[in-house]
């Protein structure tokens, strides 16, 4: 086979095979070992990894292909205990390290991205509208447009009001939103309240609010929760960002 016959080859494979889009690279600057969590939405197949254990200073990548629509969490104080494994915080219930297929138990911070087609344009947001459990940013590197930072750096756990607090072991390791701790309508943005102008801000999202300004505080947030890049940007992903 000459060269040039490899070559049209090799690239008729990859375009027909679906080329990776972004490779997100996970970070974990916290103290302590976080186990993440993917899950691609859309009833599409889920990514290679959908559950790792990342330990404190470790980073991990995985790749996303193009279009692609789903989150990422962070799993904490998590063990196996007769052979099922299980955490404190965003756990996915699927008694593995990997989530196949299920998302975070709430509380969780949730990483949300949108990996647009053809290279247009992408969509993330850091949200709080699950509550908080672990501080997370997302960072795209290239692309073009806006392309900024949004980071959820405050550790929230420290200054959750007792109403929403989840403890583990004595201490708080997740705050909820006002809608999983009372589930009402003028929380959770349903009923008669399913509508932006009918669902204001209230005093628990405008806590998350002050905490992480950039991130989503509750359902029908301002709009300056959420990010763009264009042009296919890799993405690094931080648990316990500095500030
Ligand atoms: C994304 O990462 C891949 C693999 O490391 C690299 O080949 C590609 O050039 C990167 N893209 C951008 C836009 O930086
Ligand atoms: C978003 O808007 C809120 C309220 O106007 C403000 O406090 C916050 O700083 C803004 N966040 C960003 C990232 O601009």
């Amino acid at each position: 086979m000459n060269t040039r016959v490899a070559l049209s080859l090799t690239l008729a494979l990859f375009f027909l095979c679906g080329a990776d889009a972004a490779t997100i690279t996970f970070n974990n600057k916290c103290s302590y070992t976080v186990w993440p969590g993917t899950l691609t939405g859309d009833q599409k197949p889920q990514l290679s990894k959908t559950g790792f254990e990342l330990a404190s200073g470790a980073s991990t990548t995985v790749n996303v292909p193009s279009p692609w629509s789903g989150r990422f969490w962070g799993r904490t104080g998590c063990s196996s205990s007769s052979g099922k494994f299980t955490c404190a915080t965003a756990d996915c219930g699927s008694g593995q390290v990997a989530c196949n297929g299920k998302g975070a138990v709430p509380p969780a911070t949730l990483i949300e991205l949108t990996v647009a087609s053809n290279k247009g344009k992408d969509y993330y947001d850091v949200s709080n509208v699950d509550g908080f459990n672990v501080p997370m940013s997302i960072a795209p590197q290239g692309g073009s447009g806006q392309c900024k930072k949004s980071s959820c750096p405050a550790n929230i756990n420290n200054v959750c009001p007792a109403e929403l607090q989840v403890k583990s072991g004595g201490k708080v390791v997740a705050c909820k939103s006002a809608c999983l701790a009372f589930n009402k309508p003028e929380y959770c943005c349903t009923g008669t309240h399913n509508t932006a102008d009918k669902c204001p801000p209230t005093s628990y999202s405008q806590f998350f609010e002050k905490q992480c300004p950039d991130a989503y505080s509750y359902a029908f947030d301002d709009k300056n929760s959420s990010f763009t890049c264009s042009a296919w940007p890799n993405y690094t992903i931080t648990f316990c960002p500095a500030p």
